[in-house]
């Protein structure tokens, strides 16, 4: 009888399970931090050495951002590889550890799969062998337009392996945002897919692919993964990947590598132009992606670790491939979407794989939150240690659910303020070590120097309790070197409104404790579902359709997206508006950039507020999209005022 249980033991609650010790504490941090900036060369120095390099690095920081002389250099003669560090080193201690856990879209019809550190050395030498066999060479550059599939890790670690660099587009890009890219950065190779299964609807890729080649090179091939089987057209540029790969050696030496090769190019949204590929480099990057995976997360051997993140965006590459990897964690690919098959989804894969650390976005817990707790409540959440935010501000009505409902107010929420352009966290509580507070991203990471400057002069504002700009005093390893073959606009964009500093574009406000934070862009960039785009990108795709004379575009807020898409447009003479046309321009911006872009709420605008040198007033368009038109302060200054009435009179944001 001894195995069976008696009822007494089943009614007893599980013993609790035993908590690590964090790895810094209140004082830990404050040494730690303090140490980091006082003799960052000896700081990193020491913390440099966490991955492994080929040929060990002599010289630690050398960076400048002394205006018309922009240069950042980390570890500039030491010699790794990249993906040696996220496989190869872990294979004598863990080759038969998971590495990845690929969970897809539909849990219904497909199982998830375990691929192990050997597993993984395997296909990414294989796929490696493959990029060779098409001529990718060593700082060629491949663009990777994939779902969310285990081939998307093994294309970019492959592109690590020998050297080449990687260019992510998400696969939610329309062709046309695809094309630009593979233009963009001369890229040799495209990887795509048949089709990507998402929610339980499928993109097609291959066909996208094709339609965004045909403005490309006719040198740029195309290797394509088999995801689903589904029928696709072929042409001369195709190659079959699930075949090559399964005919490759898997056998490939890493590349070595410079500290500061490119590892990838990343497009970002900015305030003006088209989006800029924001290059990250190999040695500082690996160092920052995984100290702050190790740190933030509080990660310990043997976790599992989930950002919820598509590796298409700079969330993705550090914390669900490089930072975990290099750590030798188990970490999760998720294919799908919060809410499908319903809105457990999230939960199921928690309780389903033990995950320890869960990392998303607010935009996600806020449409959770409002599915209802019934759908956190009836999964096993007690594995979960350190729950994570990204992206966008969290409010703190979902701040309280996430850390009432789904942490059990056991989990610390660490809400991480970065930008692709930092490569890694920049301001964020850590476990163990910071008292939270709902909304705030408190502490600067290790070597992160936050100022906070006045908007206007530049000055820096000292002391607690002051709002201004966000801006960092010093660089730190993860820091984006260059922007793509356009250092000029690295130097613009980034360093010229306040000379001497980096510049991230946020507002921010430091409080009486001296914890940070961040008010939101100053820009003209907006965060749609912790999607970063700029409103220029918007306003010229609506502008580049026939019927369009002009148009503007500005944030408004929203209860799940955090920030909406408002576009005024002004029609040509002679077109007449009409719901018919507002559901055409939708369709076009879906199609020019992307669904990520689809305006919420279009205002047909005979007329758009200028100044009288013909500047748009975009604080006004601002104040009516947020329905807040009585503080629209002073409007004499414009050609004809009365076009602000006509715009209040049909606002469609209505309170
Ligand atoms: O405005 C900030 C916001 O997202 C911007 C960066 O977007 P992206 O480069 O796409 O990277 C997103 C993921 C790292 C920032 O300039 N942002 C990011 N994290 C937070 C945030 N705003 C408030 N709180 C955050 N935790």
């Amino acid at each position: 009888m001894s195995d069976v249980v008696s009822g007494a033991e089943i009614d007893a609650q599980p013993a609790p399970k035993t908590q690590p010790k964090p790895h810094v504490d209140a004082d830990g941090y404050a040494q730690m931090y303090a140490a980091s900036v006082t003799d960052p060369d000896a700081f990193w120095g020491e913390h440099g050495q966490r991955i492994d390099w080929i040929k060990p690095f002599t010289k630690v920081k050398n960076t400048s951002f002394e205006p018309g002389n922009i240069d950042i250099r980390w570890f500039e003669d030491g010699t790794l590889n990249a993906a040696a560090n996220c496989i190869d080193r872990h294979l004598a201690t863990r080759g038969d550890q998971t590495a990845i856990i690929w969970e897809p879209d539909d849990p219904n019809t497909t199982e998830s799969l375990h691929i192990t550190y050997a597993d993984l050395h395997r296909s990414v030498s294989k796929m490696a062998n493959v990029l060779k066999g098409l001529g990718v060479e060593k700082g060629d550059r491949v663009v990777i337009y994939l779902p969310m599939i285990p081939e998307a890790a093994y294309a970019m670690l492959a592109c690590a392996r020998i050297g080449a660099i990687h260019s992510i587009v998400f696969a939610g890009f329309s062709p046309d945002a695809l094309g630009a890219r593979i233009n963009g950065c001369d890229a040799k190779l495209l990887i795509t897919a048949d089709f990507a299964p998402r929610g339980g609807r499928q993109t097609p890729l291959k066909s996208n692919a094709d339609t965004a080649l045909a403005a490309c090179k006719d040198s740029v091939q195309c290797l394509v993964v088999k995801r689903t089987g589904g029928e696709v057209t072929w042409t001369d540029r195709d190659h079959d990947c699930n075949a090559l790969m399964e005919a490759a050696s898997d056998d490939c030496p890493a590349e070595e590598m410079n500290a500061e090769d490119p590892l990838f190019i990343l497009y970002t949204s900015g305030s003006t132009g088209q989006p800029k590929g924001v290059v990250h480099t190999t040695g500082g990057y690996m160092v920052y992606a995984s100290m702050t995976h190790q740190y933030t997360f509080d990660y310990h051997e043997g976790d599992v670790f989930w950002c919820t993140a598509d590796v298409g965006w700079v969330t993705g590459h550090s914390y669900i491939v490089y930072g975990p990897l290099a750590n030798g964690a188990t970490t999760i690919m998720f294919e799908g979407v919060p809410t499908y098959p319903d809105a457990g989804r999230f939960w199921e894969v928690c309780a389903k794989h033990k995950v320890n650390q869960f990392y998303t976005a607010p935009t996600a817990i806020r449409a959770l939150m409002g599915a209802g707790n019934e759908w956190v409540e009836k999964h096993d959440l007690s594995d979960l240690r350190v729950l994570g935010s990204v992206g966008e501000p969290i409010n703190p009505e979902a701040w309280n659910w996430y850390n009432e409902v789904v942490g059990k107010g056991n989990c610390p929420i660490v809400d991480t303020f970065w930008q692709t352009e930092t490569g890694g966290h920049m301001l964020t509580p850590l476990p163990g070590a910071t008292d939270l507070k709902p909304g705030a991203a408190q502490q600067p990471f290790f070597g992160v120097q936050p100022v906070v400057l006045e908007p206007t002069s530049g000055e820096i504002i000292d002391g607690n309790g002051v709002e201004g700009v966000l801006c960092m005093k010093d660089s730190w390893p993860g820091q984006m070197r260059t922007v793509w073959g356009d250092h000029e606009r690295f130097e613009k964009t980034y360093f010229s409104d306040y000379k001497g500093y980096y510049f991230s574009g946020d507002g921010c406000r430091r409080d009486e404790d001296g914890d940070y934070w961040i008010t939101g862009r100053v820009d003209d960039v907006i965060n749609v579902s912790g999607h970063r785009m700029g409103t220029a990108e918007v306003e010229s795709a609506l502008v580049a359709h026939a019927k369009v004379a002009e148009s503007a575009v500005v944030g408004y807020p929203h209860d799940v997206k955090g920030q909406g898409i408002y576009a005024y447009v002004t029609l040509m003479n002679g077109e007449e508006p009409s719901d018919a046309l507002r559901k055409e321009l939708e369709t076009w911006v879906r199609s020019e950039i992307g669904p990520i872009a689809k305006p919420d709420l279009i205002q047909w605008a005979p007329g758009l507020p200028k100044t009288r040198s013909g500047k748009i007033m975009r604080r006004i368009l601002r104040k009516i999209a947020e329905d807040d038109f009585g503080a629209l302060g002073d409007t004499s200054t414009l050609a004809d005022p009365s076009v602000v009435d006509d715009l209040i009179a049909n606002r469609m944001n209505r309170a």
